[in-house]
């Protein structure tokens, strides 16, 4: 691997920070989320409702702990850490004019302690936590009015932390909208709401909004670099019938579409196919074609966790449903405890998928396994599965780089320090390689305890990816 190559983990602040309404915070979106689990769906209140437990207003208190955190990091030897910039602390309601100094001076001390020990920080502007004020008061993002309201915050945070952060990401997984409006897109439907009108049109605004501020990134710091960043798993052909390879391609199609813009500049033929098959009319205007084509991404950074199948049900054929993001279960492939297929050579492929068809560097932002841990005596967590898996993901990483020529900035492994679960607001499902004492109510002292995986990864690191054993 090149010697710059960025190891390192990543983070999101709703999940871990806490300290939800410390320095003038306002409300985001995920605060309004009860916990949940893989069987009860987390329910949106309509303001706080004290009868119910929210897991993101302690998240794993990182607010508190960061220098703490941050020093772990550095002892397991980051290169880089992934955080996201919570809207919230900048601007409290989304809407105001200026920003929130408090909340500045927040994200500048932890950047600077990422800086102290050589950790670059990779900053997202948005990971599932929008201000709670611009979904009652706008309507989210199917307004037009967000765009503005995000250049003022990319503005503030960019001059304030132009010479800390060189890597920004705009938005998190922003093809999950269609399958989760809310997380992504604050969207809330009102009754009889023509859904997939207002996911597009919501869509359109936040691709307007990201191209802004890839624009004023460069104006501001020439050297800052901005990505895309895509929930990205490939879909595989169910068997080689023409009809299933048509499908599955359809669908890795559809799956990046709006990555496709982030990356080339303008509506693919693919999306234009589809707005019109839903008879989908955009309010757009005059200029939205220009600044599209003036916000290209500089790379693009993804999620991976697994890979689908998709195909054509046929007569006769015994097709087992499966995983999460839909699609059918591969028989060939094994699951998590949350039915999460883990398919590493899979990692490959989409690496050499994207790859093959963006041509710009590619950064693996989130890469993990969700398990339930146990905190041994002694405070020992031995996970040999999560090092198992880990180990496996970054093998077929290696091949996709140094056999196969695919240009990958780095690899920051998901949740690197236990947090809670954005699907299902737990806490039990355990990303870390570091274990926090907290339960899914929030009970425990909130210690910190370096599991086995720890240990691992800081040889893969020192040792450049060479030593995976
Ligand atoms: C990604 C999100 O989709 O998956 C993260 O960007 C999230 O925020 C991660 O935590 C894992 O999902 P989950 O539901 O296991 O937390």
């Amino acid at each position: 691997m090149k010697n710059n190559f960025l190891w390192g983990g990543a983070v999101a602040a709703n999940q871990c920070e806490g300290g939800y309404l410390e320095g003038g915070k306002g409300l985001s979106i995920m605060d309004v989320m009860t916990a949940g689990s893989k069987e009860k769906k987390r329910v949106i209140t309509d303001g706080i409702n004290y009868e119910y437990y929210y897991p993101n207003h302690d998240g794993n208190k990182f607010f508190y702990q960061y220098k703490e955190d941050i020093k772990l990091f550095a002892e397991m030897g980051f290169k880089a850490f992934r955080t996201s910039i919570a809207w919230t602390r900048i601007f409290p309601n989304g809407d105001e004019l200026e920003p929130n100094e408090e909340g500045l001076k927040f994200y500048e001390s932890v950047f600077k302690e990422c800086r102290k020990y050589g950790i670059e920080p990779v900053v997202t502007l948005s990971h599932y936590e929008m201000p709670l004020h611009l979904v009652k008061a706008y309507g989210s993002w199917r307004n037009r009015k967000l765009v503005n309201f995000f250049e003022n915050y990319c503005h503030a945070v960019f001059h304030r932390f132009k010479d800390l952060v060189k890597y920004w990401i705009t938005f998190n997984e922003i093809n999950a909208i269609e399958f989760m409006p809310y997380m992504p897109g604050g969207l809330i439907f009102e009754e009889g709401e023509n859904r997939k009108q207002t996911i597009y049109q919501a869509v359109h605004h936040q691709l307007l909004a990201s191209a802004k501020a890839v624009k004023l990134a460069h104006k501001i710091n020439p050297d800052m670099k901005v990505g895309g960043m895509a929930l990205f798993g490939l879909n595989y052909p169910m068997t080689c019938h023409p009809e299933d390879v048509l499908k599955a391609e359809k669908k890795n199609n559809h799956f990046l579409a709006i990555t496709d813009v982030q990356v080339r500049g303008y509506y693919p033929n693919t999306l234009i196919a589809h707005l019109k098959d839903e008879k989908i009319k955009l309010e757009t205007k005059a200029e939205d074609e220009q600044t599209l084509k003036e916000g290209k991404v500089d790379f693009l950074s993804f999620s991976y966790y697994m890979t689908l199948v998709e195909g054509v049900e046929r007569e006769g054929e015994n097709i087992a449903k499966g995983n999460m993001v839909a699609g059918f279960a591969n028989p060939y492939l094994e699951a998590n405890e949350w039915g999460w297929q883990i398919d590493p050579i899979g990692l490959r492929t989409s690496l050499n998928y994207l790859y093959n068809r963006y041509q710009i560097p590619l950064f693996i932002v989130e890469n993990g396994l969700g398990a339930a841990d146990t905190l041994e005596e002694c405070n020992i967590v031995n996970d040999d599965y999560r090092i198992d898996y880990m180990r496996d993901h970054i093998r077929e990483m290696k091949n996709a780089v140094e056999d196969d020529g695919v240009d990958l900035l780095g690899y920051t492994a998901w949740g690197c320090i236990d947090l809670v679960s954005a699907g299902t607001g737990e806490m039990k499902k355990r990303y870390g390689l570091i274990y926090v004492d907290k339960d899914d109510e929030g009970n425990g002292s909130y210690a910190r305890y370096k599991k086995k995986s720890f240990h691992w990864y800081k040889k893969v690191i020192e040792s450049n990816g060479e030593d995976l054993q």
